[in-house]
């Protein structure tokens, strides 16, 4: 069946058509330049298209995040391959149909723009403009932890990895394990002798470097360098040592999440951009994603648990790992956002279409 161009198409290819024309009756220097401006029109478009609508699986550099491929390899596929994969989509997987022809937001100028992007491969320019978005790179918060909890551990044979370990634990896992290890509604105990004798040091390295795919278990092996989860993998199996000796880890106070209506604005638009596309609009939830919007998950989920399940994401989910994309402030914003829908979050968010 074919199906009838849209005015836009038309009038994209007419466009083309006509810079082409343009180009053709100059003298061939002149040609060459039109052809490269015209190249670089189409870029500058791709890369803003690209930055609103492909980053959050395919990341900025084209990397692929998580279980998303790269793109960094596309311009080895043929034109018409890279054209018909963004207009009409891949059955049954996340990459949608984008073209407007399928249902999509996209006119055949913007794929256009996206291939040419695609082919030429600017990541550089890519990682600008979600830079100037607000999608900047990661910045590591330390939580403090008093010098005389550290100098006890020091007693201890395998002192310097535990202090190492408890160091990584209060930073990345105490928001959902508890500060002492004592577990959440989020997630289960990590001090207690009955894990040191089900699970082998190999056991909490998997666990740790894997994740425990579709739950809040995220895979650490990019967000922690491998001594980072050394250290912590030690500070699990070597509970056992600080519980005899009575070191009780201090409770962290996050620092207060910023709630001003700078944050939440800023955080609203974050989400809008990044979010909305599979939490809905207002994360009222879609078909492929839950409602974030909702007194039950907004009731039982403290900021801090909040942030880390957006920078580390649901292994083996479509929920991606944000941490590599988004600053802290980023991610704090998106929280405070969140946490300002409590107050009028239904029970359980409204059916969706
Ligand atoms: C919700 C996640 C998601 C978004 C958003 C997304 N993609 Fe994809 N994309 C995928 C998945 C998954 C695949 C692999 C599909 C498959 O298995 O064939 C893919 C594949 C592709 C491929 C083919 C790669 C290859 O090597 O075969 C291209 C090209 C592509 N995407 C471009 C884009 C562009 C351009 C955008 C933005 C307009 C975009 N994608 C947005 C998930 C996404
Ligand atoms: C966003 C919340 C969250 C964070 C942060 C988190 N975890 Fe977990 N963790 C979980 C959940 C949920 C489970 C249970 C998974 C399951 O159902 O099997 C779990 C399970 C585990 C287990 C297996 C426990 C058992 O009894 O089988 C280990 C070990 C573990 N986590 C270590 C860590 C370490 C180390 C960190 C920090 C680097 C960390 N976790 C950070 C949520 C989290
Ligand atoms: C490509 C789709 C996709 C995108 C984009 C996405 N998420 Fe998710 N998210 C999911 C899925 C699917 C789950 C459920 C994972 C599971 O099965 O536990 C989820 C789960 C979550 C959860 C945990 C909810 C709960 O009840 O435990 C939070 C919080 C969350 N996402 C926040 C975000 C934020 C904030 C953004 C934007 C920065 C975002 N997500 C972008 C797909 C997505």
């Amino acid at each position: 069946m074919t199906r009838p161009m849209s005015w836009m198409a038309l009038l994209g290819t007419l466009m083309i058509a006509a810079a082409f024309g343009i180009a053709v009756i100059r003298e061939p220097a002149r040609q060459a330049e039109s052809v490269i401006n015209l190249n670089a029109a189409l870029i500058a478009e791709g890369v803003d298209l690209y930055a609103q609508n492909c980053v959050a699986c395919h990341g900025a550099s084209g990397e692929g995040i998580a279980a998303y491929p790269p793109l960094t390899v596309a311009a080895a596929l043929d034109t018409e391959v890279l054209y018909n994969t963004v207009e009409r989509g891949r059955w049954n997987t996340a990459m949608a149909a984008f073209g407007v022809n399928e249902g999509g937001i996209f006119t055949g100028m913007q794929i256009e723009s996206l291939v040419t992007l695609l082919q030429a491969q600017t990541w550089d320019t890519v990682a600008v403009r979600v830079a100037e978005l607000g999608l900047t790179p990661p910045q590591i918060v330390v939580a403090e932890i008093p010098a005389e909890t550290f100098a006890l551990v020091e007693t201890l044979p395998d002192g310097a990895i535990l202090s190492a370990g408890l160091t990584v634990y209060a930073e990345n896992c105490a928001a959902c394990h508890g500060a002492n290890g004592e577990g959440s509604t989020l997630a289960p105990p990590l001090n207690t002798d009955e894990l040191r004798v089900r699970l082998s040091d190999a056991d909490i390295v998997r666990t740790v470097q894997e994740g425990v795919p579709g739950t809040l278990m995220a895979s650490w092996s990019a967000a922690l360098e491998p001594a980072q989860q050394q250290a912590v993998v030690a500070l699990v199996s070597g509970w056992g040592e600080l519980n005899a000796l009575g070191i009780r880890l201090p409770v962290i106070e996050a620092a207060p999440l910023d709630v001003s209506p700078e944050a939440i604005a800023s955080g609203q638009k974050l989400f809008s951009l990044l979010c909305t596309q599979c939490h809905g609009v207002e994360g009222f939830g879609s078909a492929i994603a839950p409602a974030l919007n909702n007194q039950t998950f907004l009731s039982q989920t403290p900021d801090a648990a909040i942030r880390q399940i957006i920078a580390g994401g649901v292994t083996g989910t479509n929920m991606p790992s944000w941490g590599g994309y988004l600053t802290d402030a980023d991610i704090a914003a998106i929280t405070a956002y969140l946490r300002s829908l409590q107050a009028t979050a239904p029970i359980v968010a409204p059916a969706q279409p």
